[in-house]
This record gives C-alpha cells, structure tokens and sequence, in this order.
C-alpha cells in the first residue's frame, strides 16, 4: 500500500456540518457551523465542540453557558454553509435564511426547527487548545423530527438524510452497510 505522507491537519472525516446555536443577552438567536464536533461520553452523555476564539458564538456560549448542536440534513445545505460564512456579530443569519427556531426546555437555548436532530447542551467544560477552545456540553435533552423514526420509533439517520462533511466539501449518506455487532453475527 503507498502512503502519501502530509503535516499535521484536521484529517478525521467525514464529520456533521452541525449547526452551534446560542443565544444573546437579548435572546437573539445566533449559530455558526461546525464540523469539528463529536460524541465523547456517555455517562453523562456528552458532546465536544471546537470553537476558535474569535467566533461570535465563543463569545455566546460562553456568556450563556449552554448551547444547542443542530444537526442539518442536505435539504438545508445551502443555509448550512452560509453560517459558517458569514458571522452574527455582521448580520442576522436566522432572517438571512429563513431557518427558525424553537427553545429547549432545560435551559435557554435556540434550537433550529429545520435541523432533523436536536441537541440541547450544558456547558460543563471548557478546554484552550490553541486556537479553538474545547466546548464540552452534557446533553440535557434531544429533539427528532419524527420524520426519522422507523417503524419501531428508532432513529434513523438515513431517514433523516443528514449532511456529512470533509475534505472541504459536504456530502450526502445513501446507504447503510450494516448495523453494530454485525461481524460477531452467526
Ligand atoms: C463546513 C464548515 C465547518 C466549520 N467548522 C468550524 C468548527 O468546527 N469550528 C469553528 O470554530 N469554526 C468552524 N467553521 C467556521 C465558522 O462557522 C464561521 O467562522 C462562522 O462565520 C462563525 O460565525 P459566528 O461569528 O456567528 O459565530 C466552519 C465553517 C464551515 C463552512
């Protein structure tokens, strides 16, 4: 097998292009995309966000002390990207687009109504890197468009056509190959 050696990059892909939700002191609701985001407990279940220092929803999360993790699906792709193009602190990017959203019941989060999936997060961590700090939020609640249940109410990311991103360019999921456990099945 050849490898092609490179330097140090962000190479773990493919990633969701999420949507990081907060709001103002005004409860204006702002968010930004990002791809740098991941699982990473279960008890408590929990998420990590990489947030670089100068983005307006740093300065959110960190004031408020909670967020939302919105997970897009390709039929918002478009406004996917233009939040991860244009900053809050310049414009409003819910007006821009059109998207919406409704707040989480646990603490005071905006979550975006057009995103399939929900995640309404506590801020419990936060870590300097270097240029991003690492946002870790225990998830208080999770949100699904029904639209992505099957017929036994299990969450199904293929229903909920998710967009996935890497290699600077997004994509679409088409099929599952199989499912957890598959390779001890008789
Ligand atoms: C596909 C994509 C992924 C991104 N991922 C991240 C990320 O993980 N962390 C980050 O700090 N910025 C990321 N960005 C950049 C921010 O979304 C962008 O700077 C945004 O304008 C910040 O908005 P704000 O100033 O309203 O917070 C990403 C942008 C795109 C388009």
């Amino acid at each position: 097998m050849v490898k092609i050696e490179k330097g140090p990059r962000a190479a773990a892909y493919p990633a969701p292009a999420a949507l990081v939700s907060a709001y103002d002191e005004n409860e204006k609701a702002n968010a930004m995309t990002a791809a740098w985001i991941s699982n990473i407990c279960a008890e408590p279940s929990t998420v990590v966000v990489g947030i670089r220092e100068n983005r307006y929803t740093f300065e959110l999360v960190e004031k408020s002390g909670c967020f939302g993790v919105n997970i897009p699906n390709v039929a918002i792709a478009k406004e996917t990207d233009y939040f991860g193009v244009v900053s809050g602190r310049d414009t409003d990017k819910f007006k821009d687009t059109g998207l919406t959203v409704f707040k989480g019941k646990e603490v005071n989060v905006p979550l975006i109504n057009e995103c399939p999936i929900n995640i309404e997060c506590k801020l419990i961590k936060q870590v300097k890197i270097g240029s991003h700090h690492a946002f870790f939020g225990e998830v208080l609640k999770v949100y699904y468009d029904e639209k992505m249940l099957d017929e036994k109410g299990a969450p199904d990311i293929l229903l909920a056509d998710v967009l996935a991103y890497g290699t600077g360019k997004y994509y679409s999921l088409k099929e599952s190959i199989d499912a957890y456990g598959f390779s001890k099945r008789k």
